[in-house]
């Protein structure tokens, strides 16, 4: 095309391309292209060019946000007309009535946008016991945790064995289940627990003048709320001989704190061979519904499905048969994704045991089951050495969540009564996958979990999972020699595991993130080793010298990959090294920075400000809080491979109500400067990009502010030398 130039316009000198771009005060980049070359090659009025440049702006603009941040309701129409504007802006031919369409699409779309609420993780941590908000012990045995309203109400067992457990944890107490009351607590996010009430006690009255502290036994119970009398009912497991045997108890009351008052006592529940019930919870289904869970009573064998009376919920309706083979206990049910999932325990007289399911295969939950399969994730340590207690199913704004509540009870391992153990079950792949955590955090509103910071990556640390002597512990493969476990455990724990005749045990950790580790136990006996191993092959051994008494042995500053870890333990010779209680935290941070991230808050970067923390969103240990006033500057000390241009990302926020200047000074020349938009919210980080030249090694690069409201807050800088 060999264009005139429009009058006005001289430099002849000028390269044709050029030309054709610049046009008097007018630049090709900001037109339709057609509209631009019918201007630039008939010298035609300006009113012909169609302006695209505010549209492609906005489209860069908005391109910058992400999904995950906006609710999903909100984003797809946001992300549909940002792809109709990034259409237009780069149509040739979009006349301008339609980019001025796309472009109040987009603006329109985007206001529109809502922010998820991200919640806050709260740290879950088993193997401790818990206090409510008040500092008191939780004492909470075999219950359910119930939602009504936007409130989570938690009821079980207060058995005096778990106060005397609580005090001296180092003995069994199974004897000890003489009932105190059934405490209710409440919880908007399923860990700060408050005590709201003793619903029932020793003196609540259970019919024909006999009351719950004469019976024999009181545990397994669950909350049903009765929509037509506007009452909550308490149905607990409970056998008194001055009722005529086993049966459910019913109570009631007004309010899920109530104090609650006899309802019924139903010692048969129709279909079951047997009176009572061998265990039972509670189960509240989407619509509301509940369900009492339950085997029968003598054997077990029978797996129990029944609705409670709709009029008034004080009786058990008969129960349908969803599953017949080899006895469960700890009866539970949880929905995920769809489908019902009947979850029991072997029959082991208050131990550890896998979890066993039945899946439904229709959509009614007293409809057909699949045969049993064992609950992946609760083979390596007897389902974190629990039996089945009962389910909590959180709907997150991200992902749905059931959390297994576990019981652990004082018995051949003295493992606790009233002890719970909670970790979460999501779906991976078709099945559900129990995740065995010693800590780990939850967030209510999205439903997300992730493992806790002082997590125990190894299974069966304590050696107390098996509730016998065995010659194959739990969680560990033997390699060969002599492998059991023994009575007297560290501490005075009851268990630990002797490794003898050149033999060993391992344990293969599914999954550890990439970190710097601490790996520790309790050794005493004969010589061995620890011998930890990281996915790439990489091995550390800690050695374990003979002792007569138990000492603690510690490997630090243990570098693995992300991927799996084997940790084994040999012994040296034919004698027995004797472990318990081993440990392998993490005590690095996650992910490593990328390489060319130079955080504000770590040396020789100098702050001229404070250190702060309080704004949350920041990479790295806190972000630069500038003195608020000119030449208050963040300077970052950095290193280039090579001479020559380099690209840097700012990333800072801006909560203000005005852009914030600065100049960019390198190595003590100013180079050009920058200016700090509004970024909405001192929460609301956003990276900026500039251009600079920097010399071969090292190099400062100084943010110098030059009005008095001083630097946004800066959280870190990113150089990509040659990037330019
Ligand atoms: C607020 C904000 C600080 C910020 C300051 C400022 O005080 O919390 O993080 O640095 O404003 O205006 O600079
Ligand atoms: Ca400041």
């Amino acid at each position: 095309m060999s264009a005139a130039a429009p009058g006005g316009i001289a430099a002849a000198a000028e390269p044709l391309a050029d030309l054709n771009d610049n046009v008097s005060g007018y630049s090709a980049a900001d037109y339709t292209a057609d509209s631009w070359a019918s201007f630039s090659s008939q010298g035609a009025a300006a009113n012909g060019l169609v302006m695209v440049r505010g549209l492609k702006s906005l489209v860069a603009d908005y391109k910058t946000r992400s999904a995950g941040k906006y609710t999903g309701d909100s984003w797809a129409p946001f992300a549909k007309a940002l792809n109709t504007a990034a259409d237009v802006a780069a149509d040739a031919s979009a006349t301008a009535s339609e980019v001025a369409a796309a472009k109040t699409a987009l603006v329109t779309a985007a206001d529109n946008l809502t922010a998820a609420d991200e919640g806050t993780f709260q740290t879950i941590t088993n193997n401790v016991f818990w206090n409510d908000t008040s500092g008191n012990p939780i004492y909470s045995q075999g219950g359910g945790v119930f939602k009504f309203g936007d409130t989570y109400y938690w009821y079980g067992v207060h058995y005096t064995g778990a106060e005397y457990y609580r005090a001296n944890p180092t003995r069994k107490y199974d004897g000890d289940v003489s009932f105190v009351s059934i405490p209710v607590y409440s919880s908007k996010d399923l860990v700060n627990w408050k005590f709201e009430n003793r619903v029932a006690t020793r003196s609540t009255g259970v019919g024909s003048g006999a009351t719950m502290g004469g019976a024999g036994w009181v545990g397994r119970l669950g909350v049903s709320y009765n929509e037509n009398t506007g009452k909550y009912v308490l149905a607990v497991q409970m056998w008194h001989t001055g009722r005529g045997g086993h049966g459910v108890l019913l109570l009631q009351g007004d309010s899920p704190t109530d104090t609650f008052d006899y309802g019924y006592f139903q010692t048969q529940i129709t279909n079951s061979p047997t009176t009572g019930t061998g265990d039972q919870t509670v189960f509240t289904d989407d619509d509301g519904k509940d369900y009492l869970i339950f085997s029968n009573r003598e054997g077990r064998s029978r797996g129990f499905v029944a609705k409670f009376r709709e009029s008034d919920s004080l009786r058990i309706e008969p129960g349908v048969e969803i599953r017949r083979g080899d006895g469960r206990e700890g009866n539970a049910m949880f929905k995920l994704d769809g489908k019902y999932y009947h979850a029991a325990s072997d029959l082991h007289g208050w131990n550890t045991s896998v979890n066993y399911v039945n899946e439904s295969t229709s959509s009614n939950v007293q409809g057909s089951y699949s045969s049993e399969y064992v609950l992946a994730g609760t083979e390596m340590d007897y389902s974190h050495v629990t039996q089945t207690g009962f389910f909590v199913t959180v709907k997150g704004t991200k992902q749905n969540t059931v959390i297994y509540a576990g019981d652990r009870w004082a018995d051949f391992a003295w493992n606790g009564i009233g002890y719970n153990q909670w970790v979460p079950i999501t779906k991976t792949g078709a099945r559900p996958q129990f995740h065995s955590m010693s800590q780990w955090q939850f967030n209510i509103t999205t439903g997300e979990w992730r493992v806790g910071p002082a997590n125990n990556y190894i299974l069966n640390p304590d050696i107390q999972a098996d509730r016998i002597i065995v010659s194959s512990v739990r969680g560990w493969r033997n390699l060969g020699g002599s492998v059991t476990n023994v009575n007297g455990g560290a501490n005075g724990s009851r268990f630990a595991l002797q490794v003898s005749n050149s033999g060993g045990v391992e344990q293969r950790i599914a999954s550890v993130p990439a970190g710097t580790y601490t790996l520790s136990l309790h050794a005493r006996g004969s010589a061995g080793q620890v011998v930890i191993t990281g996915s790439n092959g990489s091995q550390r051994t800690l050695s374990i010298p003979s002792s007569s008494g138990w000492a603690k042995r510690e490997l630090t500053g243990i570098a693995l990959p992300s991927g799996a870890a084997t940790v084994t333990v040999r012994a040296s010779g034919s004698g027995g090294v004797i472990v318990d209680q081993l440990s392998l935290v993490k005590t690095s941070p996650d992910t490593p920075p990328p390489p060319g991230r130079y955080e504000a808050e770590a040396a020789p970067a100098v702050c001229q400000g404070t250190i702060d923390t309080n704004h949350a969103g920041f990479s790295g240990t806190g972000f630069c809080n500038g003195t608020n006033a000119a030449g208050a500057y963040a300077q970052f000390t950095v290193n280039a491979s090579a001479a020559g241009t380099a690209t840097l990302g700012i990333r800072f926020a801006n909560g203000a109500s005005a852009a914030r200047a600065a100049n960019l000074v390198v190595n003590g020349s100013t180079v050009g400067t920058v200016s700090f938009e509004v970024t909405g919210a001192w929460t609301t980080w956003v990276t900026k990009t500039v251009t600079v030249p920097l010399n071969a090694g090292g190099n400062t690069i100084r943010l110098d502010p030059t009005a008095a409201d001083g630097l946004p807050n800066v959280d870190y800088l990113d150089v990509s030398v040659g990037a330019a």
